[in-house]
């Protein structure tokens, strides 16, 4: 796909270091971390029956080394998308081969293949320059974002908490790939709370691989440099965020423990009972219970609701009068790590 993105920006025969080129040239962005399209692909098959006649918009997404755009443009008809639209910010020169920092942003429609051969080619991608820079907040991006039934990418991180609170506020679905820390923001957690937001299936655990520009220190941990020349970086605590249901959050987690006092203490000054590991939930517990935040890798709507989040202090509440200077995470006098408090609906 990127070679038809090429050539409908670019108006030119791509070059065989192409991806190189267009690296060095992205270099010169913040929070440059390109998801693999096999990632993609192990997420989006579980939102299959979402996409029939929606519009999907990837806005943070230089089409010429996306992925994204690639999975959508290349599923367009098996998925029956209506459109893909694409943003991107800053550094769309639509000449590849310039290393000028162009500031414009651009950005692409595709309505699906047109001649038959079940291919986007480039005569068929529409390319549009914008006016500012493809800041995902401006208003000729909000425009494009009213436009969309879904939005699918990896903001950047630095933009997390702005970038879902924006998708919220336009009531989008989405499916976006970040980092599990954002989870404790507290305009985020309140989201898990509400069920307005919910971990993804395909990553519950250990690290991913990104595409990362040239200009990346290869001695940092993590990166290896493959036959092309193109590096990449493994990265830990990669979560899906999504708001579009699946089948397997509906799945009941299986507890086989039975409550007992001595095996679960209480917090100290916060009224539930902790539980260490995900596994020893108590099954017959009707009170809170403070697990860890890998719960919500596991969770279920259907069997468990979300109480809150502790740490010092409450996630969502902040220090109080009665909490301020105590530590809510803590049991016997030691602090703990977060945890998420939940009840058992079913009992
Ligand atoms: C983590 S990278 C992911 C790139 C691409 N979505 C992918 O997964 O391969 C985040 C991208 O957002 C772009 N970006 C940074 N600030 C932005 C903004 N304010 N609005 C839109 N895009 C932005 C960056 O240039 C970068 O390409």
């Amino acid at each position: 796909m990127t070679a038809s993105v090429q050539k409908a920006v670019a108006g030119k025969t791509p070059l065989g270091s192409m991806n190189r080129s267009l690296r060095a040239a992205a270099g010169s962005k913040q929070d440059e971390f390109y998801t693999q399209l096999s990632d993609i692909e192990k997420e989006l098959r579980h939102y299959t029956k979402h996409f029939k006649n929606k519009t999907v918009l990837c806005n943070c997404d230089d089409p010429k080394v996306s992925n994204f755009f690639h999975y959508f443009a290349h599923n367009f008809e098996k998925l029956k998308l209506k459109r893909l639209i694409t943003t991107c910010y800053k550094n769309c020169d639509s000449d590849l081969f310039s290393k000028s920092t162009s500031e414009s942003g651009l950005h692409l429609q595709y309505n699906g293949d047109k001649n038959g051969n079940r291919v986007p080619n480039p005569d068929e991608i529409g390319v549009y320059p914008l006016n500012g820079d493809g800041d995902f907040r401006s208003k000729e991006c909000i425009d494009l974002l009213k436009q969309a039934d879904i939005v699918v990418t990896n903001p950047p991180f630095s933009l997390f908490r702005e970038y879902v609170s924006q998708l919220v506020a336009h009531k989008k679905n989405f499916i976006i790939i970040g980092n599990q820390n954002a989870i404790t923001y507290k305009e985020i957690f309140r989201l898990f709370k509400e069920n307005r937001i919910w971990l993804g299936p395909s990553i519950h655990s250990g690290d991913r691989e990104f595409g990362v520009p040239d200009h990346y220190p290869l001695k940092a941990a993590g990166t290896r440099i493959d036959a092309n020349g193109n590096k990449y970086i493994r990265v830990k605590g990669v979560r899906w965020f999504t708001n579009l249901d699946y089948k397997e959050r509906h799945e009941d987690l299986i507890l086989y423990k039975t409550y007992r006092k001595e095996e679960y203490p209480r917090f100290d000054h916060y009224d539930a009972i902790n539980v260490n590991k995900t596994k020893d939930i108590p099954m017959d517990y009707r009170g809170a219970i403070g697990v860890p935040l890998t719960f919500l890798d596991k969770f279920s709507p259907d069997q468990f609701e979300i109480i809150d989040g502790l740490n010092r202090y409450s996630i969502l509440n902040g220090p109080t009068e009665k909490t301020r200077g105590k530590y809510l995470a803590q049991v016997n006098g030691a602090p703990i790590y977060i945890r998420v408090v939940i009840k058992n609906k079913k009992l």
